[in-house]
């Protein structure tokens, strides 16, 4: 009998890929569910089974208002949050209702592969738009603004997948300001925001959306609870909310998730997701610190500037094909992410990228000798 997968991971036993973005099985919450889940039972609130508003739970909505206001500081209305199946689903709500096939989006380069992957299922045709330590190049958008008009700029401006960088919120106030000018969506991927080991980053796009009907931003529990959740928000202006609210989807099925939004909301209100951020902040500090101490002691040749949030380091390794490294490093049981994977243009052929978030400590380093191994053999 054929065996059918249960998760997304399908890894040899022993192997280590640092390439992995998924969160580690320890890490993720199965006991804070599992309290949740009994109260919310005991409860038997019957109309979280039943097809739920169109923007997502209202009782679940006013919960993570409060949580986003404690959080950020200032005051979040319930109205402009639209409760989804994580970012990747609103990413596609997005296209659906704001692209045609053939429209053109910029994105960063590089940018997350997955997202890229999802805007060829749309037809949108990709302009990258480079980055520097700062992240995206607003410059550079300029000038690219003055050839073609897209749809909406795609970015992840917080700790970024795969570069690790930070848009600054000089870059941030200007990208917002040309979206006004030229009409054009700013769709900020935020889902690291809160995944921050060092200095805090600055205030997210969703500060934005209650005033500007350009900006979209777009978040998930995957990252600070459990991707199996499906589980995820868009924070936007009236307009927006609207527009995706009154969406033939969600018209037809109801809102998203109203069974998982129960059963959160009883975490959020519960003070059991912030418990579960910090915690995760802490661990993943420690795994950031053990990557780079392995990486410079074992690969110094290794270029990267040390990330201060999120789950990857965007490692240069001069005169590597990464795409030769990914193939040829299997036989050391050790697996990367090639740069060219995040790449509009298949660049980025020297850098791979590498994450913190699925192994401990001792397996970081294990994963970082077997490359070397790898790379010193000559292969
Ligand atoms: C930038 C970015 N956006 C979206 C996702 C997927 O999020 P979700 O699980 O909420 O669909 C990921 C996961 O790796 C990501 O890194």
């Amino acid at each position: 009998m054929t065996t059918l997968p249960v998760t997304q991971i399908s890894l040899p036993p022993g192997f280590i890929d640092l390439g992995m973005g998924n969160p580690d099985f320890d890490l993720l919450p199965m006991e804070l569910l599992h309290r949740s889940a009994e109260t919310y039972f005991a409860a038997g609130d019957r109309r979280t089974l039943q097809y739920g508003a169109e923007a997502g739970d209202g009782n679940f909505r006013r919960a993570l208002a409060d949580f986003l206001s404690a959080a950020g500081g200032s005051r979040v209305d319930p109205g402009l949050l639209f409760v989804t199946a994580g970012a990747s689903s609103a990413l596609d709500l997005i296209c659906s209702l704001y692209t045609r096939p053939g429209d053109v989006i910029f994105a960063e380069e590089p940018s997350y592969f997955l997202a890229l992957r999802l805007f060829a299922d749309h037809g949108l045709r990709v302009i990258p738009i480079p980055m520097d330590e700062d992240g995206l190049q607003i410059d550079a958008l300029e000038e690219r603004l003055a050839e073609s008009r897209p749809k909406f700029v795609y970015t992840i401006p917080t700790f970024q997948n795969p570069s690790g960088r930070t848009l600054s919120q000089p870059r941030r106030d200007k990208l917002v300001e040309l979206a006004q000018r030229h009409d054009f969506l700013v769709v900020a991927d935020e889902v690291y925001q809160s995944l921050h080991y060092g200095q805090e980053p600055p205030q997210p796009f969703a500060a934005f959306a209650a005033d500007v009907e350009q900006v979209v931003s777009v978040n998930s529990f995957s990252k600070i609870l459990a991707p199996g959740l499906r589980l995820g928000w868009v924070q936007a202006h009236a307009k927006v909310i609207g527009r995706l609210a009154g969406s033939g989807l969600l018209d037809s099925g109801g809102g998203m998730n109203p069974f998982t939004s129960a059963i959160v909301r009883g975490m959020v209100e519960s003070g059991g997701l912030a418990e579960n951020i910090a915690h995760l902040r802490l661990e993943y500090a420690r795994r950031l610190q053990a990557l780079d101490a392995a990486l410079r002691w074992h690969i110094p040749a290794a270029e990267y500037s040390l990330p201060q949030g999120g789950f990857f380091f965007w490692v240069r390794l001069p005169g590597v094909d990464a795409g030769g490294l990914r193939r040829q490093a299997q036989a050391f049981e050790v697996g990367i992410r090639q740069g060219a994977l995040f790449s509009s243009r298949n660049g980025m052929q020297d850098y791979v990228r590498l994450s913190f978030c699925f192994y401990g400590e001792e397996d970081l380093e294990q994963g970082v000798i077997r490359l070397r191994n790898y790379l010193e053999s000559g292969v």
